[in-house]
């Protein structure tokens, strides 16, 4: 059995196509079924739906096989206990620290940086030496500069429509960001020749649509 874990939206979107390539097809529509499992035209294959972050925490704990992530998610969970073979190149985007075009610097020192990438956030700082202050976000992290929760935020930006909607530019990009395809390696030893065979194939799918 082989399990594989995507998140619905974008990934999961983006991720269909790839895998009816590699023949992998599920039976139900998976943005209608409630179904949180879905089997697939192979008996021995199934699709698990989860959240998106959720994803490197089933696949390293074996509960998925396989999975689908951001690469923003896999830099936030920062495990070494994940096998990453392979850059599916969907869900393109890039991390990027924003806010106000000509910020004042604070009075107080610190930098506040409004976040759901906290782990990240922190990383990048003290790279550079720089004592920042990250403050957890859940979503609508554009919000935070505008309303003086924060001076900067990090998060996602693909057109940069959502950043210019709310007054907010661009100022130093993090990452560039794709999903990835990410394996348990314990199930890479035992389920060996049959995850070879769908990275390969999944391999060859990527190249035709980047051609
Ligand atoms: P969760 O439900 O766990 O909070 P989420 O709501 O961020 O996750 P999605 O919005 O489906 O889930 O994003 C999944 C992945 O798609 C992200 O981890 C990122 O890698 C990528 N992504 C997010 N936003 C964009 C975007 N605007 N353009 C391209 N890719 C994106
Ligand atoms: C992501 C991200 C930004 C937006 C950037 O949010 O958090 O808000 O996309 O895309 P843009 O540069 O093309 O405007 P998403 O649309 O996934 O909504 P979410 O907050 O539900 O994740």
């Amino acid at each position: 059995m082989l399990k594989i874990a995507l998140s619905k939206g974008r990934i999961l979107d983006d991720t269909l196509p790839l895998l009816a390539t590699a023949d992998i097809v599920p039976r139900d529509n998976p943005e209608t079924s409630r179904k949180l499992i879905l089997d697939t035209n192979h008996e021995d294959v199934k699709l698990v739906l989860i959240r998106a972050s959720d994803v490197p925490t089933y696949v390293e704990y074996g509960a998925a096989d396989i999975g689908v992530a951001g690469k923003d998610v896999l830099m936030e969970y920062d495990s070494d206990d994940l096998y990453e073979p392979l850059d599916l190149k969907i869900a393109q985007c890039r991390l990027m620290v924003a806010g106000r075009e000509n910020t004042p610097l604070p009075p107080h020192g610190r930098l506040r940086i409004a976040t759901k990438y906290t782990k990240t956030t922190q990383r990048y700082y003290a790279q550079q030496g720089i004592q920042v202050e990250v403050i957890k976000l859940y979503g609508s992290m554009e919000l935070a500069p505008l309303v003086g929760l924060a001076d900067f935020i990090v998060d996602l930006v693909e057109t940069g429509n959502t950043l210019r909607a709310n007054g907010l530019v661009e100022l130093e990009q993090i990452a560039r960001i794709s999903s990835r395809l990410v394996v348990n390696k314990a199930a890479m030893k035992i389920k060996y020749q049959q995850i070879k065979h769908l990275i390969s194939q999944l391999q060859q799918a990527v190249a035709q649509k980047t051609v």
